[in-house]
């Protein structure tokens, strides 16, 4: 097969895969913290989106293969520490979010610059779902402050919301897709 990705391109991509393997370190960790901490519902809610981190890992590998490259399965730096409490652990996640974003956003711009069409519009789906990703956690951190920041009701605020998130979309609600 001929390769229709540069060797530059080829290694962006292997490190992104690299990345969004270690997104899904993250979510686990997160989860399993949260699992043992009282929280099984956002438990469940973050072990679901560590799935879809790794779905994205194999999208990419896929693509790297598919154009004629050759996927390198390398090191996953370990997981962050544990957060210090819930509202930590969701800024935590969107901060993972935010610099994942600028990641995708580094071969959007080589892929321009190569005039490489192919590998700039499978980078446009990267870009659409972080902002997917951004606008979920960020509802998230939301809901979390008006649950814990209810007085006296908190607890039993945080724990409707916990319960809540266990069946939650992981999909970002954006206005566009309240359109379709
Ligand atoms: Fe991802
Ligand atoms: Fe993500």
């Amino acid at each position: 097969m001929s390769k229709r990705i540069s060797d530059k391109m080829e290694k962006i991509l292997n490190t992104q895969m690299t990345r969004e393997a270690y997104q899904a370190q993250v979510y686990l960790s997160y989860a399993s913290w949260a699992e043992v901490n009282g929280f099984p519902g956002i438990a469940t809610f973050l072990y679901g989106h560590m799935q879809e981190e790794r779905e994205h890992m194999f999208k990419i590998l896929k693509y790297i293969n598919d154009r004629g490259g050759e996927s390198k399965i390398e090191a996953i730096k370990a997981a962050p520490k544990n957060p210090k409490n819930l509202g930590d652990c969701f800024e935590q996640i969107l901060q993972h979010e935010i610099d994942n974003s600028k990641e995708i956003d580094k071969i959007v711009n080589l892929a321009h610059e190569e005039k490489d069409w192919s590998t700039f519009n499978f980078g446009q789906w990267f870009v659409e779902e972080q902002i997917e990703e951004e606008t979920l956690i960020n509802d998230i951190i939301d809901k979390y402050h008006l649950a814990a920041g209810e007085g006296k009701g908190g607890n039993s605020n945080l724990y409707d919301m916990d319960r809540d998130l266990a069946s939650a979309s992981q999909e970002g609600d954006l206005p566009r897709e309240e359109n379709l």
